[in-house]
C-alpha cells in the first residue's frame, strides 16, 4: 500500500469498490449458473437480493471517491475474486464455501479494523460507510451458511466435513486468520470448520502446512495421502481432489497473495 501514489483513505476505498463490483458479478454468476441445478426459487432470490445490496454499496464507494477528487479505474485492479469465481464454477458447494462463505467472510473479519483506521484517519464519512457495508455483509455471509447446509442435507454429507475439505483443497489461504470470530458466528460459521488450530491433530498439521505454503506462492496441492495410511480415513476423505489440480494450484497461490495483501492493509500503520 506504501508504494501506491494514492491517500491511503481511496486506496482503501477503491480496493473495496473493486470488491463490490466483483460481488454484483459473482452473485448474479451463482444465480445463473446454478440455474440448471432446479433450486427453490428462495435461493436465487437470496443471490438477487446479495447483487442488489453489492451494486447499492459500489455506489456508495464510487460517490465517496468522487467525494474524494478520485474515481473507480483510478489505480489497477486484480481479477483474483473472479479467479474464486471460476474455481468454484462446477461445483455449488464450493461457490457458496469459497465466495458467501469464505471471501465475503473476510468482510466481517476486516470490516471493524478498517473502519476504525479511518476513524483514526480523521476520514469518518468513509469510516460508516465501510461499517455499514461490512454489517449488510453478515446477511451475504448467512445467506451462503443457510444454502450449503440445504445442499448438504439434501446430499446426506456432513457439512463441517465437507466445507473443510473444500477449503484445504481449493483455498487453504482462506483458512489464515486473524478471524473475528464473533461476527462469524453471529451468521452461523462455527469456528470448528474455518480454525484449522481446532481440527483435530492430524488434519491441522495439514492445514498448517498448506496455509504456510499457500502464503510462500508455492502451494503445490494438498498432498497425496495413501490409502490406509498413518494419516487417517478423515484425512484421506479431506484431502479427496474435487478440481482440476494444476488450475487450483495457480489460483490458490494468488488467493493468497491477495489475502496477505488484504491482512497487510487492515493492519498497516
Ligand atoms: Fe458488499
Ligand atoms: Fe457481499
Amino acid at each position: 500500500m506504501d508504494a501506491s501514489p494514492l491517500p491511503k483513505a481511496v486506496y482503501m476505498l477503491h480496493n473495496l469498490a473493486h470488491v463490490e463490483l466483483n460481488a454484483i458479478d459473482l452473485a448474479w454468476d451463482t444465480v445463473v449458473r446454478f440455474s440448471r441445478y432446479g433450486l427453490p426459487a428462495a435461493f436465487y432470490a437470496d443471490f438477487a437480493r446479495v447483487a442488489d445490496d453489492e451494486s447499492r454499496h459500489l455506489a456508495w464507494c464510487i460517490q465517496r471517491l468522487r467525494e474524494l477528487g478520485f474515481d473507480y479505474g483510478s489505480m489497477p485492479a486484480h481479477n483474483l475474486l473472479w479467479e474464486g469465481c471460476e474455481m468454484s464454477a462446477a461445483d455449488l458447494g464450493a461457490r457458496l464455501a469459497i465466495v458467501p462463505m469464505s471471501q465475503e467472510a473476510r468482510g466481517l473479519d476486516a470490516g471493524d479494523r478498517l473502519s476504525k483506521r479511518l476513524v483514526g484517519m480523521g476520514d469518518n464519512r468513509t469510516a460508516a460507510i465501510v461499517r455499514q457495508i461490512a454489517t449488510e455483509e453478515r446477511a451475504h455471509v448467512a445467506v451462503g451458511v443457510t444454502w450449503f447446509h440445504a445442499i448438504c442435507a439434501g446430499a446426506g454429507v456432513d457439512p463441517g466435513p465437507k466445507f473443510r475439505r473444500l477449503l484445504l483443497e481449493l483455498c487453504p489461504g482462506l483458512l489464515k486468520g486473524p478471524f473475528n470470530d464473533a461476527e462469524r458466528q453471529l451468521v452461523g460459521l462455527p469456528a470448528a470448520w474455518y480454525d484449522a488450530r481446532l481440527w483435530e491433530p492430524e488434519l491441522r498439521d495439514v492445514a498448517a502446512a498448506a496455509v504456510a505454503a499457500a502464503s510462500k506462492a508455492e502451494y503445490a496441492g494438498a498432498p497425496a495421502v495413501a490409502a490406509g495410511s498413518a494419516a487417517g480415513s478423515a484425512v484421506a476423505a479431506a484431502l479427496a481432489p474435487v478440481a482440476e489440480p494444476e488450475k487450483l494450484r495457480r489460483i490458490a497461490a494468488r488467493l493468497a497473495t491477495m489475502l496477505d495483501l488484504e491482512v497487510q492493509t487492515a493492519t498497516s500503520a
